[in-house]
């Protein structure tokens, strides 16, 4: 099956492509920069600047990944443009394409984040739960909101609210691991906001559930069924990599260095992937110290 990817250069996007090769699939990977991105990607995957330029490959099936980095830098009114600007105009160039391809694809699968639900607490969060307004929530309402007007051209859309993605080589993992090495970790704040992790073996599996899943269309949150505090991951990282987490990163520190970005750090929402799993997904990760050993013995 022909399968475009877009953002199938990044962290989740290798991984899904390699798996889709692997499994006899076509990748059509839409890249800025096709030749750096062909060399991070499976032989069998055809790397073009923009999805319109696979409108005549006829896509049967579309996963939406592509998008500026939200965790880098400050939040400063151009890269909250840059943000929403990104993802908006990929997903509208792949509705586009949805549009002009004979037949249309089956399935869109687009990318959407736990910022969706915005500041949560303690609170459990379903798909069902209502969002906390603020900026990663317009953020998310306007992309996902992108991807449903696929639907216009018969595709089945599902959207996934992805939690932190974790593995090696990537994500918030090549971030955090080298601080903790050096004995330098610590818990963020007061420790108890809550995040929603999924290691991206379940990341990529979930996507291939979904793409296969004629039944299933709507939001699904993208997180194991175990989410864990701040102050947890803290404890679990240490312990995974054999060195103590004691040094917190006070609250105020992180938001004068990062201004409104801190919320991603300071905040956060206990994700419970209630659809996927009601729909029968199982994943093979529920439990973070599992996850973080699987990571670390390779
Ligand atoms: N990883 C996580 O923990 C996580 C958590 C929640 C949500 N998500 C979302 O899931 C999606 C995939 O995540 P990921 O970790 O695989 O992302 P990633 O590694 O940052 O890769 C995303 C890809 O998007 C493309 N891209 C970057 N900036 C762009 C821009 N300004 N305009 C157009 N394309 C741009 C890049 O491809 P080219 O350079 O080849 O064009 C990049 O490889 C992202 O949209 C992310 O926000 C990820």
């Amino acid at each position: 099956m022909k399968i475009l990817v877009t953002g199938g250069s990044g962290f989740i996007g290798q991984k899904l492509c390699a798996d889709l090769a692997r499994d006899g699939h076509i990748p059509l990977v839409v890249s800025r920069a096709p030749d750096k991105a062909a060399r991070k990607l499976p032989d069998s995957a055809i790397v073009r600047p923009s999805a319109a330029d696979f409108v005549d490959e006829s896509p049967e099936a579309v996963v939406n990944l592509a998008g500026e980095p939200i965790a880098e830098g400050r939040w400063t009114e151009s890269k909250k443009k840059a943000l929403v600007e990104s993802r908006v105009d990929i997903t509208r160039a792949v509705v586009d394409l949805c549009r002009r391809a004979e037949p249309a694809p089956r399935v869109l699968v687009s990318a959407s984040a736990v910022g969706y639900y915005g500041d949560q607490g303690e609170r459990e969060v379903t798909e069902q739960t209502p969002p906390h307004d603020e900026f990663a929530h317009q953020l998310c309402k306007r992309w996902e909101a992108e991807a449903h007007k696929a639907e216009e051209h018969g595709v089945r859309v599902a959207i996934v609210r992805i939690g932190l993605v974790l593995d090696a080589g990537g994500g918030m993992l090549a971030k955090t691991t080298p601080v903790f090495k050096l004995g330098l970790g610590g818990k963020l704040g007061n420790g108890e906001q809550y995040m929603p992790w999924i290691h991206r073996e379940d990341m990529v599996g979930a996507i291939r559930f979904l793409l296969e899943r004629d039944d299933l269309s709507g939001p699904f949150n993208a997180s194991a069924p175990n989410p864990v505090t701040n102050a947890e991951f803290t404890r679990e990282l240490g312990r995974a990599l054999h060195r103590p987490a004691v040094l917190p990163a006070p609250a105020l520190a992180l938001k004068l260095a990062f201004g409104e970005m801190s919320r991603l750090l300071l905040t956060g929402a206990k994700m419970l992937p209630a659809r996927l799993e009601e729909a029968g997904y199982e994943f093979r990760f529920r439990k973070l110290d599992q996850a973080l050993s699987d990571i670390f013995s390779r």
